[in-house]
Formats: structure tokens, C-alpha cells, sequence
């Protein structure tokens, strides 16, 4: 097969390569990525030299640059990890959202529909979020496949309008597509304004760990590599035209896993934990702050046989151990485009000192 990774320089993309590159040396791997400050090209150093692997610097919102690229590397299969991923970034400025994750998502569509007329398997994969099913309360059962859409962030909403276009192109031209819609990952490579590698990296700083109003909203975390099996699963046995969704099935709320990750800091490092968790400081909220995802995947697990393999304690040192050894690539993602967001994410928040917080629009049901 010829795979085009679009987002193959990003954190999940450039897992999903180091994993099966080697894995598959029959299988030619193109990465295309625009290199935005998400994406590093060391991300995928390990590859280079590989005779399976290419990297193609460029746009998907690009229709030439879409073009170019199907025509010299004629893709069979494309996986669609590229977006614009940071709901913060999105609350401040939606325009990159919509051009990349929508207008992005409709040229790959339509390179591939007037590409792919002969013989042979096909799959368009979009990889998709949790978040286009909005916020669940406290006692809500998990988001399944046939939960109604209802986006939060403008980030939530251009994934979401994507996810309808991919569905779109299978209905009306018969494009052989998959989607998955997966909950929050974790792992090396995650760019370091995220909430995981941000919390290591201040916390090996000794600078302060931000945790927005309350710290009682709630994810479910899935280590990045289960991700990226689920993904292959799907590409290699799911039917065409289904959703899977994709889940850790490990809640945790913010504060508990900034805690976790601040002890795991002191065991690794020989620091007193009482001054890491001491770093920590309640700042304003998030607007439209989601207050808890929880994924169901029955349907990947019964149809595929899939199930995350590592659990989140280990998986979370391991993460940390990883973001200890590879100073370059933190040093490479800091600087210019990363110091102007930290400085206009967190410089005008408010401090709200204690575990006292407030919350916006409609977060709890
Ligand atoms: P990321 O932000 O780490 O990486 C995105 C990559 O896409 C970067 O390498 C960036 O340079 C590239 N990119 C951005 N705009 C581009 C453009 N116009 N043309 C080409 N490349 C472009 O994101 P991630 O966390 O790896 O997420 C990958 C995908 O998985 C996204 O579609 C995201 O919505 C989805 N997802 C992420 C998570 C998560 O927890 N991180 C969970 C579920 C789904
Ligand atoms: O659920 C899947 C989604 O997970 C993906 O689609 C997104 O691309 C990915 O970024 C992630 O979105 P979140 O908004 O959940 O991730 P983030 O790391 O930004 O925040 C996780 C939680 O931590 C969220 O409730 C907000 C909170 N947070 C975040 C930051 C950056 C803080 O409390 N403090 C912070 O400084």
C-alpha cells in the first residue's frame, strides 16, 4: 500500500509513522505537513534514511500543493491526522480551525474522489475527537457512535463539520471511508502547550502548573500508541462508511492528574513533593470548557478485538521519562511561536488561587 499520513510531523501523526514504518517495510509511507508550530520535523528523525518513508512539507488547505503531492506519490490510502488541534487557540482565533480542519479535510476529499476511478482498495481514514459530542455531566453514560453532535469550541465545531463532509463523500460518491472519534491522548511528542506535557515540563521547571477553574472537569485518557493501533485496525478490517469511537476508559479529573504527574515528578527527580503540588494554581476558566468526555467503544472492541494495552500510570512515567531524555526536541518546540502563546494564554488569566472556580455557558447538565 502507498499511505499518505497527513499531520505525520505532529504528535499522534508522527507516533503513528514511528510505529509502522518499521513495522510494515512493504508499505510506502508519505508524510504531508505544513510544519506549523505543532509540527516538528524531528518528530520523525528516527526515520529518515528509511527506504518506506518521505516527508512532504506543505498545506493541505493547498489544492496544488494536494495535487502534487497525489500525483508523485499516487496514495491508495490516505490517514487524515493534520488539523489545527488547541481549543485555547481556537477560543482566541477560529479562522486557521475552519481553513485547515474544513477546507483542508474537503481538498484531500476531492483529490481522492477524481483520483481513485480504478481497480484496487481504497480508504480515505479521518481521524476525528471526542469533542464533536459536546459535554456529558457527572452521571451521563459514555459518548457512543450514535450520540447527537453538539460541539462546544470553535475547534469541536470545524472537526465536526469535517467528520459531515468524509460522511458526505461516502454517501454521495461513494468514497470509502472511516472515521474515528477518539478521547484525549498521551505520549511523547505532544506539543508542550497541552495539558499533560505542559504540567511535566512546568513541573520540572519548578514553574507553576495552571489548572483552569475548578480542576473538576474530566477526561479520558488513552496513551497515544493504543490510539494509533486503533486506527491501523480500522484502516486494515473496519467496513467502509463506519464510525468507531476510541477511548482509554481512564476518567480522570484535571486536578487529580496534575497531582498524579506532579508526584510522579518528585519519585523520578528526588524533589520534595509538597513543592511540586505546591506550583499549583487555579486560573480562570476555559469559556465553554467541556466538563467531562467519556468514550464507549464497545462497537471497535466487538467488531476489531481492539483494547488499549498500557494503563495510565505506567504509560504516564514512561511519558515523563520521555520528555526527561529528549531535551532537544523540548528545546526545539519552545521559543518564538510557543513563548507568544504561553504569554497570551496565561499572562491575562486570572489567578483564582484556591479550588474555588467558576464555570461558563452550559457545562454541567
Ligand atoms: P497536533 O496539533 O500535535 O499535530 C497536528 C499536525 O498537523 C502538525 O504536525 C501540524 O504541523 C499539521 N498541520 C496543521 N495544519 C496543517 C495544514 N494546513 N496542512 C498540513 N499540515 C498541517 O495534533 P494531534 O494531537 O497529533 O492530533 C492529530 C489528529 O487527531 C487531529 O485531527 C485531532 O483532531 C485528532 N485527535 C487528537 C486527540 C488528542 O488528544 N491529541 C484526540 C482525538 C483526536
Ligand atoms: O478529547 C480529545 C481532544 O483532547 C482533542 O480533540 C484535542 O485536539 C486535544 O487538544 C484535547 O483537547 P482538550 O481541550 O481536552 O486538551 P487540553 O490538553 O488542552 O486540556 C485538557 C484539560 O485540561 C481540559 O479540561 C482543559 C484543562 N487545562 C488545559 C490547559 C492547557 C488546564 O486545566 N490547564 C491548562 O493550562
Amino acid at each position: 500500500m502507498r499511505i499518505l499520513v497527513t499531520g505525520g510531523a505532529g504528535f499522534i501523526g508522527s507516533n503513528f509513522l514511528n510505529m509502522l514504518v518499521p513495522r510494515y517495510p512493504a508499505h510506502s509511507f508519505v508524510a504531508l505537513d505544513k510544519l506549523t508550530y505543532a509540527g516538528n520535523p524531528l518528530s520523525v528523525a528516527d526515520l529518515e534514511g528509511a527506504k518506506n518513508f518521505a516527508l512532504e512539507v506543505g498545506d493541505i488547505a493547498d489544492a496544488d500543493t494536494v495535487a502534487r503531492v497525489f500525483d508523485q506519490h499516487r496514495p491508495d490510502v490516505v490517514v487524515h491526522f493534520a488539523a489545527e488541534t488547541h481549543v485555547d487557540r481556537s477560543i482566541v482565533d477560529p479562522t486557521e480551525f475552519v481553513r485547515t480542519n474544513v477546507v483542508g479535510t474537503l481538498q484531500l476529499l476531492n483529490a481522492c474522489k477524481t483520483r481513485w476511478k480504478g481497480e484496487g482498495p481504497r480508504r480515505f481514514h479521518h481521524v476525528s475527537t471526542d469533542e464533536v459530542y459536546g459535554s456529558l455531566g457527572d452521571d451521563d453514560p459514555a459518548f457512543t457512535e450514535d450520540t447527537r453532535y453538539d460541539p462546544s469550541s470553535p475547534y469541536a465545531a470545524s472537526k465536526a463539520s469535517s467528520d459531515h463532509l468524509v460522511r458526505a463523500f461516502h454517501r454521495t460518491y461513494g468514497l470509502p471511508i472511516t472515521v474515528t472519534n477518539c478521547s484525549n491522548n498521551y505520549g511523547p511528542r505532544q506539543a508542550p502547550e497541552k495539558l499533560i506535557p505542559l504540567t511535566i515540563l512546568n513541573a520540572l521547571d519548578g514553574r507553576e502548573l495552571p489548572v483552569y477553574g475548578t480542576g473538576r472537569n474530566c477526561r479520558d485518557w488513552l496513551y497515544v500508541e493504543d490510539h494509533c493501533e486503533a486506527v491501523w485496525a480500522v484502516i486494515e478490517r473496519g467496513v467502509p462508511g463506519r464510525t468507531y469511537n476510541v477511548g482509554g476508559g481512564e476518567e480522570r479529573r484535571n486536578i487529580d492528574l496534575v497531582r498524579t504527574i506532579g508526584q510522579l515528578v518528585a519519585e523520578e527527580t528526588g524533589r520534595p513533593e509538597a513543592e511540586i503540588l505546591g506550583l499549583i494554581r487555579f486560573v480562570e476558566d476555559r469559556p465553554g470548557h467541556d466538563w467531562r468526555y467519556a468514550v464507549d467503544s464497545s462497537k471497535l472492541r466487538a467488531e476489531l478485538g481492539w483494547a488499549p494495552r498500557v494503563e495510565l500510570p505506567a504509560a504516564l512515567r514512561r511519558t515523563l521519562r520521555w520528555y526527561m531524555s529528549n531535551p532537544a526536541w523540548v528545546e526545539s518546540m519552545r521559543g518564538g511561536e510557543h513563548d507568544r502563546w504561553m504569554e497570551k494564554n496565561y499572562e491575562g488569566r486570572q489567578q483564582l488561587g484556591s479550588a474555588a472556580g467558576t464555570h461558563h455557558g452550559r457545562t454541567e447538565r
